[in-house]
């Protein structure tokens, strides 16, 4: 196989999201829409990316550095079309030898079998090949112009379109594959002698027939190739991820009652086996094992999760967070960076930050893992089979030997040896009868219509 190489159009300005944030750096599924398309160029085997941004892109081209190597990262200077851009990679890719595909940063969603699919075309000797789909509604899209043996003719834009071409519904992705060398000499003959005054890339169709070589259409689907300009669209891409994600996982075998309240990224793992309850959200870094039940609102990120074990409802995982087989986190506990053990249990209103909590060790409600002073973070160790009263604040840098017993309401500053009890609150105090003569003392007051000293 020819070594690919992938040019990644960036450039676009992308006002009509009218946000601050660079368009590509919008995410779909928890990853900017660059990261997709840097993403599908792997996939795909390419050994190398190069992203064309726009002049005066700070943010993007430190983005698109950290994925491809500040080397990969071109300025196309002045927008004057996709030719253009495309051409902004000539200097980055001088002298390499294979095929190229150009896609462009704001449509995410292309699947790695269509990208095959145009490099196929070209393995098999087209100068050209282009993404093709039925367009629902056609109107703004570059219509493919097809011969009678389904090779491709021209490529015709919207605004330079007669009647008759305007009618075509197969329209161009945009995505485009062509053997290097060929494409930059292609690219050397655009002119800029249409309706909009700009270089089309589209244009190297023709001018590959011109040399006698075939241009070729691959088909996808529309839904494949859509592209961001607005938020709505964004939205609507997100929303299309989200169904893909939810209806592959559903067939893998995982188990969700209302799939359409559950929200993944693209880099959630769940096993066969799992079940998640409604309105759940999964930000990245998730893996859940098999037989683990996910409780209804509850949100994890960074986290993983053992077999057979209950999270929520309303669970928080947060980066770090490593649930063992069979344990349980329930309502209203945070966890992050803290490893729970085979069985263990925290069910109720605790924050556990920074340590691990050994198997089959209870934390009661309201436990507090104390792991900031303000300055420095500390860990918190909790032995197997130790028992953490309710409402206990753990002070970090502390444990709490396996098999050890902390009283409830306890402030624990000290570490706890194996299988000792600690108790850290004031000793209880009482006196016989004293909250009868309380009570009879102030309603006395009272009803004497007077006020002690001080009330209000
Ligand atoms: C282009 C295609 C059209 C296709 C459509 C699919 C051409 C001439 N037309 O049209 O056939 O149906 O995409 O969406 O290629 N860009 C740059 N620099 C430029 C111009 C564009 O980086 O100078 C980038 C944009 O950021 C965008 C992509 O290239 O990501 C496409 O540009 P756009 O202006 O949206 O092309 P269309 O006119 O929609
Ligand atoms: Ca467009």
């Amino acid at each position: 196989m020819a070594d690919r190489f992938a040019i990644i159009l960036a450039a676009g300005k992308g006002t009509r999201m009218k946000s601050p944030r660079p368009k590509v750096l919008h995410e779909v599924g928890g990853r900017p829409m660059l990261a997709w398309s840097v993403a599908l160029a792997e996939a795909l085997g390419c050994k190398r990316s190069v992203v064309v941004v726009g002049p005066d892109m700070p943010a993007l081209s430190e983005a698109a550095a950290k994925l491809v190597g500040a080397a990969n990262v071109v300025v196309q200077r002045e927008q004057l079309g996709t030719a253009n851009a495309v051409d902004a990679a000539r200097g980055a890719l001088s002298g390499v030898e294979g095929q190229a595909i150009v896609l462009y940063a704001d449509t995410p969603l292309v699947p790695k079998e269509a990208g095959e699919r145009a490099f196929a075309e070209i393995e098999k000797g087209a100068g050209v090949c282009v993404l093709g789909f039925k367009a629902k509604l056609p109107n703004r899209y570059g219509r493919l112009v097809t011969t009678g043996d389904g090779s491709l003719e021209a490529i015709v834009e919207a605004n330079d379109a007669s009647e008759e071409q305007l009618a075509i519904e197969l329209a161009n992705s945009g995505v485009m594959a062509a053997p290097v060398r060929l494409m930059f000499d292609l690219l050397k003959d655009v002119k800029n002698d249409n309706a909009k005054g700009e270089y089309y890339l589209t244009d190297l169709v023709g001018l590959a027939r011109g040399r006698g070589l075939k241009a070729a259409v691959a088909h996808c689907e529309e839904r494949d190739v859509l592209g961001v300009n607005s938020q709505a669209e964004l939205a609507g891409i997100e929303h299309i991820f989200q169904q893909a994600m939810r209806e592959k996982l559903m067939a893998d075998g995982v188990t969700m009652p209302a799939p359409e309240t559950v929200y993944f990224s693209h880099d959630t793992k769940i096993a066969p086996g799992v079940t998640i309850e409604p309105n759940v959200v999964f930000a990245t870094g998730v893996s859940v094992a098999s037989g683990a039940l996910i409780r209804a609102f509850s949100h994890l990120e960074g986290a993983k999760v053992g077999e057979g074990a209950i999270v929520g409802p309303y669970a928080r995982l947060r980066p770090g967070a490593v649930i063992g087989r069979h344990a349980h986190i329930g309502n209203f506990v945070e966890v992050k960076n803290v490893t729970v053990g085979e069985g263990a249990k925290a069910n109720h209103l605790s924050y556990l930050g920074d340590g691990e909590i050994g198997a089959g060790a209870n934390i009661g409600a309201g436990t507090i893992f104390c792991n900031y002073d303000g300055f420095f973070k500390y860990r918190t160790v909790v032995g197997e089979g130790a028992f953490v009263g309710s409402n206990t604040s753990l002070v970090a840098p502390v444990t709490i030997g396996a098999g050890g017993y902390v009283g409830s309401g306890s402030v624990i500053v000290e570490d706890v040896p194996a299988d000792a009890l600690a108790i850290a609150r004031g000793r209880q105090a009482g006196k016989d009868g004293w909250a009868k003569a309380f009570r009879a003392e102030k309603s006395a007051v009272k009803k004497a219509g007077k006020k002690p000293d001080g009330a209000i």
